[in-house]
C-alpha cells in the first residue's frame, strides 16, 4: 500500500486508489486470461510420477532377440531379461537370481533354459528353478517353488512388448501401428534415452507447439512460417484418433505432394503415438512411437518407422533412419535442457490451450486407467471429440 498521510487533497487519494484499482483489475484480468488458456491439471502427483499398470510397453526391436540368445533391459523399474528359445518363441522374466542376486544375463542359456553364473541355478522360460546343482541325491527340496518374476511378452509387428501388472486371462489390446493393414513393409527403429520421468516425453510426444522451434532443420521446417491449424480430435480405444487430414504445407515433401497425401495420428494408453501417411489413398507410411519408463526419472523413447515399398530397403532405411535420429535427437537436446529448469521443482503452467490440451487428456487417461485397475472395471475413455486449434 502506498502511504497517502501526505497526500494534500482527495483527488491524489483519487488517483492512487484508482491506480491500485487498476493494478488490481489488470492483475484479475490477467488471472482470467491465464485460466482462460490454461487447464488445471486435477491431480498434479500424477504429473512426473508412477506410471500405470496393468498394460503392455514397448521392449525392443524383434530382431534384437535371436534364437538361442538373450537381452537384459533396465526397464519399468527392473532389470529384465528377454530371451528368445529354439523354437522362436520369446520369453521375459526378471533378471535378477533369486538366491543371491546376480543377473541371469551374466549366466548361460541353452535355448531352453538360463543357468545362473554364481552357482549354477537353472530356470525355465517362466522363471521357474528347475535345479540346484549342489543339492546331493538325499537332499530333496521343492525347487520349483524358487521362482524370478515371469514377465507376459508377446511379438507384433517387428516389435516385441512387455505386459507389466497384474496376470489376468484378459490382458488389454497391444498397441498397434494403424494403416499397415495386408500389406508388406520395411521397418527400422530408432532409440534414445531421455532422462526425463515417462510424462515429461510422453506430453512432448503428443503437443504440436513445439514443433516448429525443436524440430527445425533445412529438410523439413523452420518455426518462421507459423500458420493455424485446426483437427479434430475423437475419442478412440485408450486415447484418442486425429481425423484424416492433409499434412501441413510446412516442409517440403508436403508441399509437393500434401495435395494428394492423408495422414492419421493417434495417441493410446500408456505411451504410444501412431501415424500413417496415404498417397492416393494407400499407405505409403507408418510410424509407432512409444515412451517405456526406465525408472521415476529415465525413459526410452522408440520410434518404429515403417515404409510400404520394401523393395527400396536399401534406400528408404538409411534415408528413414537419418531423419528418425535427427528428430529424436531434437526431442532428447530439449528433454535435457528441460531438466535444468525441472531439478528446482517450479511450479508449471503445463497445459496450455489448444495445443496443451491432449497433454490434460493424458493424464486424466493415466488418472482413469488407474481407477479402473483399482475398481476392476472397463477402462472409460475421458476424452471428448473437440476441434483443436493452434499455430504451428
Ligand atoms: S546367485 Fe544365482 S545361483 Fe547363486
Ligand atoms: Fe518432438
Amino acid at each position: 500500500m502506498i502511504p497517502t498521510s501526505s497526500a494534500p487533497t482527495g483527488s491524489k487519494q483519487s488517483t492512487i486508489t484508482e491506480i491500485e484499482s487498476v493494478a488490481t483489475s489488470a492483475s484479475d484480468s490477467l488471472n482470467q486470461q491465464i485460466a482462460d488458456v490454461t487447464t488445471r491439471i486435477e491431480h498434479p502427483a500424477l504429473v512426473g510420477a508412477t506410471w500405470v499398470n496393468n498394460i503392455w510397453y514397448y521392449a525392443l526391436p524383434s530382431d534384437h532377440v535371436k534364437v538361442g540368445k538373450t537381452v537384459s533391459l533396465h526397464l519399468l523399474g527392473d532389470l529384465i531379461l528377454i530371451g528368445r528359445k529354439s523354437n522362436g518363441a520369446i520369453f521375459a522374466m526378471r533378471d535378477i537370481c533369486p538366491h543371491q542376486g546376480v543377473p541371469l544375463s551374466f549366466g548361460e542359456f541353452d535355448g531352453e533354459q538360463v543357468s545362473c553364473a554364481f552357482h549354477g541355478w537353472k530356470f525355465d522360460d517362466k522363471g521357474v528353478c528347475t535345479d540346484i546343482p549342489s543339492l546331493c541325491d538325499d537332499q530333496k527340496i521343492n525347487v520349483c517353488k524358487i521362482k524370478t518374476r515371469s514377465y507376459p511378452c508377446a511379438e507384433l509387428d517387428g516389435n516385441i512388448w512387455i505386459y507389466y501388472g497384474e496376470v489376468r486371462s484378459d490382458l488389454p489390446e497391444i498397441p498397434r501401428a494403424h494403416g499397415l493393414e495386408g500389406l508388406s513393409y520395411g521397418q527400422t527403429v530408432t532409440k534414445a534415452l531421455v532422462p526425463t520421468h515417462m510424462d515429461y516425453a510422453v506430453v512432448a510426444l503428443i503437443d504440436p507447439a513445439h514443433v516448429p522451434y525443436v524440430h527445425k532443420s533445412w529438410w523439413w521446417r523452420n518455426s518462421k512460417s507459423l500458420k493455424e491449424k485446426i483437427k479434430k480430435y475423437v475419442p478412440a480405444g485408450t486415447g484418442w484418433t486425429i481425423v484424416k487430414h492433409s499434412p501441413s504445407k510446412g516442409s517440403l515433401i508436403f508441399k509437393l505432394l500434401g495435395d494428394y497425401m492423408e495422414t492419421e495420428i493417434a495417441f493410446r494408453m500408456p505411451s504410444c503415438r501412431t501415424e500413417y501417411i496415404t498417397l492416393f489413398g494407400r499407405t505409403i507410411a507408418a510410424s509407432i512411437t512409444t515412451v517405456t519408463p526406465i525408472d521415476e526419472t529415465h525413459s526410452e523413447l522408440n520410434h518404429t518407422s515403417y515404409w510400404t515399398i520394401p523393395i527400396l530397403n536399401w534406400l528408404l532405411k538409411p534415408l528413414v533412419d537419418f531423419g528418425a535420429k535427427e528428430f529424436l535427437g531434437q526431442d532428447l537436446a530439449i528433454a535435457e535442457k528441460q531438466q535444468v529448469g525441472l531439478k528446482f521443482n517450479p511450479k508449471l503452467s503445463m497445459i496450455v490451450k489448444d495445443s496443451g490440451l491432449p497433454g490434460s487428456w493424458y493424464f486424466q487417461a493415466k488418472r482413469e486407467w488407474n481407477a479402473a485397475t483399482e475398481e476392476g472395471r472397463p477402462f472409460r475413455n475421458p476424452v471428448k471429440e473437440k476441434t483443436l486449434r493452434w499455430k504451428t
